[in-house]
């Protein structure tokens, strides 16, 4: 799909189909067909509650808005498009609608909107949906400040671009069946990708994890033939303004080990690497846009697996760090690949490390699907995550962590235990958990991320369609942006 912008009037351009919308409930605005209200009226269409209406015949295709908003025209323009694809059209024309100023904001949304709403995967199927859609043409009627802002759109544009086709990106990688895209595959992936972005790309194997005395890491991959990579990439702008770590959970499966899954839960679980492949389409959109930044990624990737050399519960495992870590369930793996990854990201010295991680069931029934969590002991960095992530149109909230829950890791043989003594509260235990492999001096640069609700989709929602979201990456991207235009 192209994006174009046309400084003509709506109405003037050639397209084969138009997109409206009708804003709360205005059926009086100039765009509305006054003829098409009886249509309306006949399709029982109320211009309410996003509702849509495509009426072939016009070639005309109504959404409905409360207000506009970056987050409503991201959805409307998916709904839009999503009628449009299931068509042979080829072009589309559509107003810009702006909100004081915010024009530059909005079409950026609109480009995201379509661009991840009309995802679908289906590299499996004999016959894959085509898209047929080539161009969508954006009108600048009513665009006050054309002149001076037509560089800032069509920059926009491209941002939109380059965000939504990484979050499709990881979305790919992660639909992938777990036999398609084992450790080693997923290396191939980022190495290709650093390649293309000429970024600095070292893949680490079993060796290095034993010299570098990764215990944690090792255990959890020891059962599966298939073996572990740690994936390292970096990007180094010419004039960084801050260098960032990200640790990405890479589970490109996890059956849960000897502490085996029951099945109904273990489907899905090729899921497991959606943290790492979060950073990755980070670091891809970092390097299109050439922020002034210095990235690092890391990313823990193996199997959870049974087999007679499995990992035990009872085990006392050795992390990076020299820390020992008591095994009491094996399915709760990520946290242990983490560990180790957490240790080798610290020794790069960046100014701030976040992890990502669908880490635990738990955090779902804490937040429910939609929103990720957001831990950490610096408030004032949490509640960053937290905006940047409200202003990129995805949902997080913090969990706390506080004075009492340290206790339930505590471990009577070891220095830390893998599970919490208690049933509840199983998020936050987590974080506390990996918090016990965050140095002192990074405890106040670090946040992890927790995205086991949102990374998966089963029912689809918005511009989520079924299977991989891509969470997370729109909201560190935001982060990223923010901080780079404060300093
Ligand atoms: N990968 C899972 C967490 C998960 C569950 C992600 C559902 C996405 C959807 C993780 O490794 C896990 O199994 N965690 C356990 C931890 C428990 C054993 C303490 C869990 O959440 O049940
Ligand atoms: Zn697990
Ligand atoms: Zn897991």
């Amino acid at each position: 799909m192209e994006f174009l912008v046309e400084d003509k009037k709506l109405n003037s351009i050639k397209a084969d189909v138009e997109v409206i919308f009708i804003v709360n409930q205005n059926l009086e605005h100039k765009w509305v067909d006054k003829k098409d209200k009886d249509l309306f009226e006949m399709c029982k269409f109320k211009a309410k509650d996003e509702e849509s209406i495509y009426l072939i015949e016009k070639n005309r295709v109504y959404v409905a808005i409360k207000e506009i908003n970056h987050e409503s025209l991201r959805i409307a323009s998916s709904i839009a498009i999503k009628k449009i694809k299931a068509t042979t059209n080829k072009s589309v024309k559509i107003g810009l609608y702006q909100d004081e100023n915010c024009a530059v904001r909005n079409i950026k949304a609109m480009v995201e909107g379509m661009i991840l709403g009309s995802y679908k995967f289906e590299n499996y199927k004999k016959e894959p949906e085509k898209n047929e859609i080539e161009k969508i043409i954006f009108s600048t009627e009513d665009y006050s400040n054309l002149k001076q802002d037509k560089e800032k759109l069509l920059d926009a544009i491209s941002r939109g671009e380059i965000v939504a086709n990484c979050v499709n990106f990881a979305r790919d990688i992660v639909n992938t069946p777990p036999k398609m895209m084992t450790p080693k595959k997923l290396a191939k992936k980022a190495k290709d990708m650093a390649e293309e972005l000429n970024l600095e790309a070292v893949i680490h194997d079993d060796s290095f994890l034993k010299e570098q005395g990764m215990g944690a890491f090792l255990a959890v991959s020891r059962a599966s033939s298939e073996r572990p990579r740690l994936i390292h990439l970096t990007y180094k702008a010419e004039n960084p303004k801050l260098k960032l770590a990200l640790v990405g959970k890479g589970l490109t499966y996890d059956s849960g080990g000897l502490s085996l899954k029951p099945s109904d839960y273990m489907a899905t679980m090729k899921a497991d690497k959606s943290g790492a492949v979060a950073t990755l389409a980070i670091m891809k959109a970092v390097a299109s846009m050439k922020l002034p930044i210095e990235l690092d990624i890391v990313i823990g990737a193996c199997e959870n697996m049974i087999g007679g050399n499995a990992y035990k519960p009872d085990d006392v495992l050795t992390a990076k760090n020299g820390k020992t870590i008591e095994v009491k369930n094996t399915d709760a793996e990520g946290r242990l690949v983490l560990a180790d990854c957490l240790c080798y990201a610290q020794e790069l010295k960046p100014d701030f490390i976040f992890d990502m991680a669908t880490l635990t069931g738990a955090c779902i029934v804490a937040l429910g699907e939609y929103t990720f969590g957001v831990m950490g002991h610096n408030k004032e960095l949490k509640n960053e995550m937290i905006d940047a992530s409200n202003r990129a149109g995805e949902l997080s909230a913090e969990l706390p962590f506080n004075k009492y829950l340290p206790k339930l890791i505590k471990s009577q043989i070891a220095d830390v235990c893998n599970i919490s003594s208690s049933r509840y509260g199983g998020a936050i235990t987590a974080g506390l958990f990996l918090s016990e492999f965050i140095d002192e001096e990074y405890k106040d640069k670090w946040l992890h991320l927790d995205i086991a609700g949102p990374s998966f989709v089963e029912k689809e929602w918005d511009y989520n369609p079924f299977g991989a979201s891509g969470a997370g990456i729109r909201s560190v991207i935001k982060w990223i942006e923010t901080k780079c235009r404060e300093k």
